[in-house]
């Protein structure tokens, strides 16, 4: 079974290869801003590591409710968070299937760790909503508050949503 540990910056090619796998070329993110992200948020990172390297990861980042992270934006750490904002959760195909992201999301959102907020919210993509529901996510009734966070889901493929999930 992989093992999960916050992700490190030497991670960083290993977790760009399962981007690459998991991903069409219009949702690729930058090295550069994924490095950023990581210096940014280190506590709500996780890497799942099987024999042969990185096999998953989950990025998050305390933020506030209604707010999106545009695609290939920086995070943008909020000083008072309400809401764990997790923006990148990826399993690489020799992976699938067994439960691993179930486990990142699990881990990410147990009571006492860094990513413990009373809510967390996400933008669902490539049809990943029935994934999302099980794990106790709902389509956000309002959908994000702020013209620039619309103007952020918006800029993700057809079929984008706000979701956010309750204690
Ligand atoms: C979505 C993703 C992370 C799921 O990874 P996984 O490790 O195969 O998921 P798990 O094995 O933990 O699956 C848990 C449950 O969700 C189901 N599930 C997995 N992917 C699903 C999907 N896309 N839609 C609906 N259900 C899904 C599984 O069947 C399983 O249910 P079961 O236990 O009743 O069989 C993976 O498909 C992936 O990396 N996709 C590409 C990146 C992506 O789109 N990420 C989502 C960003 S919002």
């Amino acid at each position: 079974m992989p093992l999960l540990r916050p992700m490190r910056a030497d991670d960083l090619d290993a977790v760009l290869a399962v981007q690459a796998q998991c991903y069409p070329p219009a949702m690729q993110e930058a090295g550069a801003v994924v490095l950023a992200r990581l210096r940014a948020a280190p506590a709500t990172t996780l890497v799942a590591c099987d024999a042969a390297g990185v096999c998953g990861y989950l990025f998050a980042y305390p933020s506030v409710y209604g707010k999106v992270t545009p695609l290939g934006a920086p995070f943008d750490v909020a000083p008072v968070p309400d809401t764990l904002y997790l923006h990148d959760l990826a399993v690489a195909p020799r992976a699938l299937g067994s439960g691993l992201a179930r486990r990142l999301v699990r881990r990410m959102l147990a009571p006492g760790t860094a990513g413990a907020l009373a809510r967390a919210a996400l933008v669902s993509v490539q049809d990943s909503r029935a994934f999302w529901e099980a794990m106790g996510f709902a389509a956000d009734r309002d959908g994000p508050a702020d013209p620039a966070s619309r103007a952020a889901l918006a800029g993700y493929p057809d079929g984008a949503l706000y979701m956010t999930r309750l204690p």
